[in-house]
């Protein structure tokens, strides 16, 4: 059965993410190799880099909190992700190469917990968590951000037989005090 699916990416890391899904769909179709795409949603954990623009929320409220600085969230702090622990990410990468070894063609994964949380819970927790400052709600935007970004967890359960185990209580937790990087 012949499916279009029109895909119309906001930004431009977006349309970046888009395009190499379909160089490697191209690939596997043109050489009979395999390919796991795995979209990975907000990951947070040890080890993240400090507040660069590439850093994501979790790094940049870690780093405002570690220099005394309350965490700033931006529009009302409504807006949903989903954030999916390092460790939990690793094991998705480890499920998807023990699932494809001998397969072919195309598929893509969500690499998400299903339990979406809105940013200002994300930055009320951590500032809890470190003992600093509560976050102070901006209302500033970013052009091109997406309002709500969720995922569902349940064809990377059951074809891979991933499932993030990182509580975002216990993951936010260790992170409030866990070193970042660089
Ligand atoms: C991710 C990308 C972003 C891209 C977007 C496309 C990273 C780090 N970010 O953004 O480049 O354009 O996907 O959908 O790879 N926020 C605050 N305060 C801050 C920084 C961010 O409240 O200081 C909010 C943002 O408004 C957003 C949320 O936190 O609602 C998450 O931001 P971010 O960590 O950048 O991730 P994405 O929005 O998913």
């Amino acid at each position: 059965v012949e499916r279009i699916v029109l895909v119309d990416p906001r930004s431009v890391y977006a349309a970046s993410k888009a395009a190499q899904e379909h160089l490697t769909a191209a690939w596997a179709r043109q050489t009979g190799g395999a390919v796991v795409a795995l979209r990975y949603h907000n990951v947070y954990g040890p080890g993240m880099p400090r507040d660069t623009p590439y850093s994501g929320v979790a790094a940049i409220f870690r780093s405002a909190l570690e220099a005394g600085r309350a965490p700033r969230v931006f529009e009302d702090g409504g807006q949903r992700r989903d954030f999916v622990h390092v460790r939990d990410v690793a094991a998705a990468n480890l499920a998807a190469l023990d699932a494809t070894g001998t397969g072919t063609g195309w598929r893509a994964y969500n690499v998400a917990s299903g339990r979406p949380v809105t940013i200002v819970e994300v930055a009320t927790e951590l500032a809890r968590a470190a003992d600093g400052p509560p976050p102070v709600v901006t209302g500033e935007f970013r052009l091109g951000d997406v309002r709500h970004v969720v995922a569902s967890p349940t064809r990377a359960e059951t074809e891979l037989g991933f499932r993030a185990a990182v509580g975002l209580t216990e993951g936010i937790a260790e992170f409030a005090h866990a070193p970042l990087r660089g």
